[in-house]
């Protein structure tokens, strides 16, 4: 297996919720470790950038509303699989649908309102880390 990196962001919700600690502490347990983060207010320009993908669809004001209303943790996570191992600690985008267990069962409220993003590829985990962090300001540990 590869060693990955990938982004992950916890959400306005999950930051007010007051459980980066708690998300951060299911990263290690994983085996990911976390070589750079910020807190970031996103502004909309930002937010719009970031999820230029989805313009299209159906959600995206709503969207970027929510990513812009309070406050974010953005993370590099790098380990064995890394992508995919985010991906299925998050769980399904909808709440709903999210196996027990995993963050967005444990933290997030509804599908507009999710607790936590994670790239869905190794290309989009690189797209999305030059985004948001200069190559300076990730560690290799
Ligand atoms: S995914 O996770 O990318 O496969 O999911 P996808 O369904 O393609 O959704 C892309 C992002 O849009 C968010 N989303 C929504 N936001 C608001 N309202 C609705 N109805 C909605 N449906 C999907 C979803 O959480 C994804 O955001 P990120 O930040 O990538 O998880």
């Amino acid at each position: 297996m590869a060693l990955e990196r990938t982004i992950s962001i916890i959400k306005p919700d999950a930051v007010a919720k007051n459980v980066i600690g708690q998300i951060y502490a299911r990263f290690e347990q994983a085996g990911l470790k976390i070589v750079a983060a910020k807190m970031k207010q996103l502004s909309r320009q930002e937010a719009e950038g970031f999820y230029a993908v989805h313009r299209e669809r159906p959600f995206f004001n709503a969207l970027v509303e929510f990513m812009v209303s309070g406050p974010v943790m953005i993370q590099v996570l790098e380990g064995e699989n890394a992508v995919a191992k985010n991906r299925e600690l998050m769980g399904a985008t909808n709440p709903k649908d999210a196996a027990p267990g995993t963050i967005r069962a444990d933290f997030a409220d509804s599908i507009d309102a999710n607790a936590v993003h994670g790239s869905d590829s190794l290309e989009n985990a690189a797209i999305e880390i030059a985004y948001f962090f200069p190559q300076t300001d990730v560690y290799a540990r």
